[in-house]
């Protein structure tokens, strides 16, 4: 069955989130960033994302937003900077306009100059894609943007990715999603849609039931991949 249907993970896949933690350090106002920006950034992924399946799980849903401060302010006090109100106010705000990595725009634009349908489908809130799909110009190359919110639960829950086959009217097998999430890759593929992990960092294969079909170093390869 061919691909008609590209739809993109947000956070991690389309838009770096260690930006913002990498950017902040790199400004005059925060130092003592410097050293442990890195492990902030990584721990505040981490808890987020523990967040989200722990509601999900026991039936607590709060957006990401509210999820995505609860995971910074765990990972402030984690690295010892838990009382400096004015880096998680600029974190915070950097979160909003993170930037896309740098092959998206082409990617994106490839594909719809292929005529295929392309959105996000994301755990994010709606004001915090429109957010971040603003300031990263990708407005003009994305169908839609899909949110969890709809349906109140996080990935990998089915109901969520049942939100593609309500809004483009495709069958599962049409479908290329692509996530840098290996669990997310993994729960997409148990549901039937043909995966694609994104894997900047090199890291092991989820030990989960569902493999992604295709694994990658970055987004280049999706055009070729989707036109078949
Ligand atoms: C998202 C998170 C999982 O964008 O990265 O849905």
């Amino acid at each position: 069955m061919p691909i008609t249907t590209c739809i993109f993970d947000a956070y991690g896949t389309l838009f770096d989130v260690a930006a913002a933690a990498r950017q902040a350090a790199g400004e005059p106002e925060f130092p003592h960033l410097q050293d442990s920006w890195a492990e902030l950034a990584n721990h505040w992924r981490l808890k987020q994302l523990q967040y989200t399946w722990l509601r999900a799980i026991t039936n607590a849903h709060a957006d990401f937003w509210d999820v995505t401060q609860d995971g910074l302010d765990w990972a402030m006090e984690a690295v010892g900077l838990s009382g400096d109100v004015a880096l998680r106010q600029r974190l915070l705000d950097l979160y909003w306009e993170l930037q896309a990595y740098p092959e998206v725009p082409a990617m994106l634009q490839e594909l719809k100059d292929a005529g295929l349908k392309t959105a996000i489908l994301s755990n994010g809130s709606p004001a915090m894609l429109d957010g971040a799909v603003q300031s990263a110009g990708l407005r003009g190359v994305l169908d839609d943007v899909l949110s969890v919110e709809s349906v109140g639960i996080f990935k990998p829950d089915a109901r969520v990715y049942d939100l593609v086959g309500q809004r483009f009217g495709c069958t599962r097998n049409e479908v290329l999603f692509v996530s840098s999430n290996g669990w997310d890759a993994a729960g997409a593929s148990g549901y039937g849609f043909v995966t694609a992990w994104v894997n900047r960092a090199g890291e092991p294969v989820d030990r989960l039931p569902w493999n992604p079909a295709h694994i990658m170093a970055d987004l280049t390869k999706i055009p070729d991949l989707a036109k078949g």
